[in-house]
């Protein structure tokens, strides 16, 4: 079968990069993960060079600023040609150049129920906000905050004694199974 390629970028423990390196181990799978590329020297690096994947660092603080910043990421995810690109955990918005270049083809997968509590903290938001019941969202990328379609979604109960750490650790399990079906959803497709 013809896998197609995926290209994923992250900030963070990898987790979810982990759960679709794990899925794409399976001969069944349509998709194969070609690249990583972070932001920073991100721990979660070490699952895609235990797989012999290819990673890259394109950190802001290497470029002039951000226009330039976005055109190398860009570059970077580009020499791959990917089908689809995937935001695990990438904690930075992509900009315009990105989006022109794969709009429609970026996923994100964000830690809380879209469209409550976008951005960076959705964990903490939702802890504050004191609601009963958050989860998980697989979104398209579009121009906004957490703004795109909304591809998938699983509710997680939130407990009385939960912390931030333990909430997360909640969504995170939930999470991965989520974005690995959708990514096989998307490469699955002709
Ligand atoms: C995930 O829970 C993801 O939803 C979240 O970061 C975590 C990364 O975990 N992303 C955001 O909050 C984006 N706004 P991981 O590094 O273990 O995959």
């Amino acid at each position: 079968m013809n896998r197609l390629p995926v290209v994923v970028l992250i900030s963070g423990t990898g987790s979810n990069l982990a759960a679709l390196l794990a899925s794409a181990r399976g001969e069944d799978c349509p998709y194969d993960v070609v690249a990583v590329i972070a932001d920073r020297d991100a721990a979660g690096l070490e699952h895609a060079r235990a797989a012999a994947i290819p990673t890259q660092i394109v950190s802001l603080s290497a470029h002039p600023d951000r226009a330039a910043w976005d055109q190398a990421l860009t570059a970077a995810v580009a020499a791959y040609n990917p089908h689809l690109v995937v935001l695990a955990g990438f904690m930075k918005l992509v900009g315009p150049p990105l989006l022109d270049a794969f709009g429609g083809r970026i996923i994100n997968t964000h830690p809380a129920l879209l469209p409550s509590f976008p951005g960076a903290h959705g964990v903490r938001d939702a802890l504050a906000h004191g609601v009963k019941v958050t989860g998980c969202s697989v979104i398209e990328v579009d121009a906004g905050v957490d703004t795109g379609k909304i591809l998938a979604q699983t509710a997680v109960e939130i407990l009385d004694e939960d912390t931030e750490e333990t909430l997360h650790e909640r969504i995170k399990a939930v999470e991965q199974p989520l974005l690995v079906e959708v990514v096989r959803r998307l490469t699955a497709a002709r």
